[in-house]
C-alpha cells in the first residue's frame, strides 16, 4: 500500500487554482450550485460525492468541455476562461478521464506522443520520444516491461499510467483523474496511488475523484465533498473519518451553511484543539486569498 508523506500537513505551498461560485446546468438538471473548489500546488486533492453528484461535471468545466454557467476560474491567481480543452491545454490543466482514450494499436511511446511528436529534419525523432518515455517512466517509478508493444497488450494499471504518463508531457500544473483506479486490483489500484505520490512530489496539484475512502484518505492531503451539485464538506484527510465522509457524502451531515470554507477564510483548526467537539473531525482549512489578477481576454 502507499505510503503517506509525513510532510504534507501544513507545508505552505502556492495556489495555483480557484474555482468560485461554480454553477452548470444541462437543461432543466442543475449539475451544479454555486460551487468553491481550489487546488495548491503540490497537493492531492480528492473530490468525493455519490453518482450524479457533479464531480465529473467540475472536472468537465476545468477541461474545457462544459463551460460554466455561473462563477468564476483563477488559475496562477489571474481569471481566466476556459472555453475549449486547447484553453485549459494551454494553461497547463490536463485531464486524465476514466475511459483514458488510448489508442489501443499504437505503442507506448506513440502514444505518449500523439499530436506532439518530436520531430527532427523533418522525421519523427523517435529515439529522442523513447528515451524521454523512458525517463519520465522511471521517473514515476512505473512498471511498464516495453514501451514499444501496443497499449493494447498491458494491464489494466499499466495503461492508466500511460494515460497518466501521457498526460504529464506538457508539464501541466494541474492533473485531474477522474476514477483512475475504479477498474482496477489491489496491486495494481496500489501502483497508481504510488504514481499520485510522484505526481505530488513533482509539484503538480493533483484532483483525484474517487469512491473509494481508503484510497482518498491514503493518498490525499485534503478530501472535498460534493453532495447534489454543491459543496457538502472539506477535510484534512490526515484527520477525517471514513465514517464522516460518508455521513457528508449521504448528507447526514449537512455542511452547506456554516461547515463549509467556500474561500478558506477560516482559520485551520487542528484536531487535537477541538476534540471536545462532537464533530472534532469537521476541519475548516485555511487558504490564503489570492490576489486578483488580470482577465484572460476571451478564448484561445
Ligand atoms: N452532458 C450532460 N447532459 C445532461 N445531464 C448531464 C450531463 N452530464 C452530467 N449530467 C447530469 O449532471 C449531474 C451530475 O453528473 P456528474 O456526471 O457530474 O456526476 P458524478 O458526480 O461524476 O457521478 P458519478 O459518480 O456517477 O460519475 C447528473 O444528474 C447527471 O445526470
Ligand atoms: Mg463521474
Amino acid at each position: 500500500m502507499t505510503t503517506v508523506n509525513p510532510s504534507r500537513a501544513g507545508r505552505p505551498r502556492e495556489r495555483v487554482l480557484t474555482m468560485r461560485g461554480i454553477g452548470k446546468h444541462f437543461g432543466a438538471v442543475r449539475a451544479l450550485t454555486d460551487v468553491d473548489f481550489w487546488v495548491n500546488e503540490g497537493e492531492v486533492v480528492a473530490l468525493v460525492g455519490d453518482n450524479g453528484a457533479g464531480k465529473s461535471t467540475l472536472v468537465k468545466v476545468l477541461a474545457g468541455v462544459h463551460p460554466p454557467d455561473a462563477g468564476t476560474i483563477e488559475f496562477d491567481r489571474d481569471e481566466v476562461t476556459i472555453s475549449s480543452p486547447a484553453d485549459a491545454q494551454e494553461l497547463g490543466i490536463a485531464t486524465v478521464f476514466q475511459d483514458l482514450a488510448l489508442c489501443d494499436n499504437l505503442d507506448v511511446v506513440a502514444n505518449l506522443w500523439l499530436g506532439r511528436e518530436l520531430v527532427s529534419e523533418g522525421k519523427l525523432d523517435e529515439v529522442d520520444m523513447e528515451q524521454r518515455t523512458w525517463a519520465l517512466l522511471r521517473e514515476l517509478a512505473a512498471k511498464i516491461p516495453s514501451v514499444r508493444i501496443p497499449v493494447a497488450s498491458l494491464s489494466g494499471g499499466q495503461r492508466q499510467t500511460v494515460a497518466i504518463a501521457r498526460s504529464l508531457i506538457g508539464e501541466p500544473r494541474v492533473v485531474i483523474l477522474d476514477e483512475p483506479t475504479a477498474a482496477l486490483g489491489v496491486a495494481q489500484t496500489a501502483e497508481v496511488l504510488n504514481l499520485i505520490e510522484r505526481l505530488r512530489e513533482r509539484g503538480h496539484g493533483v484532483v483525484l475523484i474517487s469512491h473509494n475512502m481508503a484510497e482518498v484518505m491514503a493518498v490525499a492531503d485534503r478530501i472535498v465533498v460534493l453532495r447534489l451539485g454543491r459543496n457538502n464538506g472539506e477535510y484534512n484527510a490526515a484527520d477525517v473519518t471514513s465514517e464522516t465522509l460518508i455521513a457528508a457524502i449521504t448528507g447526514a451531515i449537512d455542511n452547506t451553511g456554516t461547515r463549509r470554507a467556500p474561500t478558506g477564510r477560516t482559520p485551520t483548526v487542528r484536531k487535537d484543539e477541538t476534540d471536545d467537539r462532537p464533530d472534532a473531525d469537521v476541519i475548516p482549512l485555511t487558504s490564503r486569498e489570492p490576489r486578483r489578477g488580470r482577465r484572460r481576454g476571451g478564448a484561445s
